[in-house]
């Protein structure tokens, strides 16, 4: 069957979906998590609406999958209230615990959390479209993730749990947390991305508003009892809604004192203008990316063809990390333009519970109405679609389109395309995409493919300036998780790693004095009765 044809047939009826995926019934969420309490919702909601569509006798339809909260700012202020409570200005129990006894209540809820691993992952399935292997890595990486936090953090304790002199003064230096934090992620990574601040955060002792991000609500519900049941009340609250109904009076109440937020640059700057005391917010921001992926003339085209579909078409290129533009050596573009173009005609694409799918249908028809324009915008300019079928579309679906040969008159080469849209650019010297990644306003990775060490050490050196990192023969990525991820420009405020984002939400604060023998005396005291969380030698296994 041809891809066209494939494409045609693609959605199922009711009756097609494999029981063992099915989503029934559907969620009505009419709760929400405030102050310890799983709190009744009467007020207005949102119909929660799958990318895949089901075919019906009247055509092809998104699948309603349930509906959820939509908050105003009344309640999403209570949340923020009951956040300030319980951070009562450093001095509740939370940010006062100690930091094994913080480390036990992240544990307890990382157990709680395993056990509803299903449902979270077919939510992800059906509410943001991830293919069942992604949405199972999805869950999966966040639980090793707060495994891995949970460990840097008592190494990070343990170098703390000594005493330094000098000079005469005696000090400890631990890190404090820094207050109340916003934590709002995106919708390609809901609940991954969420968690990688949210967990670093609570567990240095901020507390919390979790702000769910639309699509990507619904797979937070099941999580809800196990975040009421391991943390104090108002250490986590969530708040649903449109997040530009419902963050700005967050900020503009001046009781954030973190903002963890991924998203558009414009989104971020805008919420960082509503704080009254800017000074006092501390932000951590993922941002967008135009990743760019540079294929040198010596490039082993099997590899670099295989890295550059994962690259582009990983779930459908909404990735913040995925290959976004390709600078191709003109000496090697046709091959690679066939090789390319052949590998993307076998990729799997269907629906995300299909077997090794990598393609699957996008968040609404609108997404697919936005590229379409980006691709008739590029093929006004000059550019072709040389794959086949590229670029048909299906309702939420949209098949991968590469486009050669893109110029700088296009949309496609300067703006972050978020779906399977792959522009494709031939160079003579490598000035060519160190010029582009030079005025690029973003700076998060790049990928370069090639195999002379000195023509890539040559490369590095220059690149590593625009970017935060440059990939040898590899896409870009976030992880490993231990590794700082973060950009430069437009793409980033801050880094996250798992030590780094320990580091985000914490500020270094020591207890000193002067080494007298009154002094001394005093903090032995302190520290043989145990009689301070802070002021400690205590050692965590
Ligand atoms: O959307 C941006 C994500 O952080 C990318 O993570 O490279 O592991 O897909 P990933």
């Amino acid at each position: 069957m041809s891809i066209t044809h494939r494409i045609r047939s693609l959605f199922p009826s009711e009756a097609e979906i494999p029981a063992e995926v099915r989503l029934h019934p559907p969620i009505e969420q009419r709760d929400y998590l405030l102050d310890g309490r799983l709190c009744p919702w009467d007020g207005s909601v949102e119909d929660a609406l799958s990318p895949v569509c089901l075919r019906t006798p009247s055509g092809l339809a998104r699948a309603r999958i349930g509906s959820y909260p939509l908050f105003g700012e009344r309640e999403a202020l209570a949340a923020l209230d009951a956040a300030v409570a319980a951070y009562a200005n450093g001095c509740g129990r939370w940010p006062t615990l100690s930091v094994a006894a913080r480390i036990e209540h992240v544990q307890e809820f990382a157990r709680r959390m395993k056990n509803r691993r299903d449902e979270v992952v077919r939510l992800l399935m059906w509410e943001i479209g991830k293919s069942l292997a992604d949405s199972q890595k999805e869950f999966d990486r966040t639980l090793d993730y707060i495994a891995d936090t949970i460990d840097a953090l008592k190494d990070l304790d343990r170098t703390s749990s000594r005493f330094v002199i000098h000079q005469g003064v005696i000090g400890q230096i631990r890190r404090a947390p820094l207050g109340v934090v916003l934590c709002m992620g995106p919708s390609n990574y809901p609940l991954n991305e969420t968690f990688t601040t949210m967990i670093p955060a609570l567990i240095m002792g901020t507390t919390v508003v979790m702000k769910c991000p639309r699509p990507g609500t619904l797979l937070h519900r099941p999580l809800l009892e196990a975040l009421r049941d391991a943390f104090p009340p108002g250490v986590v609250n969530t708040i649903y809604g449109q997040g530009r109904a419902v963050a700005p009076p967050l900020m503009a109440s001046g009781k954030v004192d973190v903002l963890a937020f991924i998203g558009s640059p414009g989104a971020a700057d805008s919420l960082k203008k509503q704080h009254p005391r800017p000074h006092r917010l501390r932000c951590v921001l993922g941002l967008a990316a135009k990743n760019a992926g540079i294929i040198l003339p010596d490039a082993d085209l099997d590899l670099t063809v295989r890295e550059c579909v994962l690259g582009t078409l990983s779930y459908n290129g909404q990735r913040c990390t995925a290959l976004k533009i390709l600078f191709v050596h003109s000496s090697i573009l046709k091959q690679f333009l066939e090789r390319f173009a052949d590998a993307v005609n076998r990729v799997p694409f269907g629906m995300p519970w299909e077997k090794d799918v990598l393609v699957t249908p996008l968040p609404d028809p609108e997404s697919v109405h936005r590229l379409e324009e980006l691709i008739e915008d590029a093929k006004t300019h000059g550019a072709e679609i040389v794959n086949e079928a590229g670029g048909t579309s299906e309702h939420t679906y949209l098949h991968p389109a590469i486009l050669y040969p893109v110029n700088d008159r296009m949309r496609l080469y300067a703006e972050e395309q978020w779906g399977p849209v792959i522009p494709v650019l031939p160079f003579d010297t490598v000035e060519t995409p160190i010029q582009y990644l030079i005025h690029s306003p973003y700076g998060q990775q790049v990928s370069l493919f090639g195999s002379d060490p000195d023509t890539l050490a040559r490369l590095i050196d220059p690149l590593v300036n625009q970017v935060c990192r440059v990939n040898l023969n590899s896409q870009c990525q976030r992880g490993p998780d231990i590794f700082p991820f973060t950009g430069r420009k437009d793409s980033a405020e801050g880094t996250l790693s798992v030590s780094d984002a320990l580091r985000v939400f914490s500020i270094r604060t020591l207890v000193a004095a002067k080494a007298s023998d009154l002094n001394k005396g005093i903090i032995n005291r302190i520290v043989r009765e145990r009689k301070s969380n802070f002021l400690s030698t205590d050692f965590i296994l």
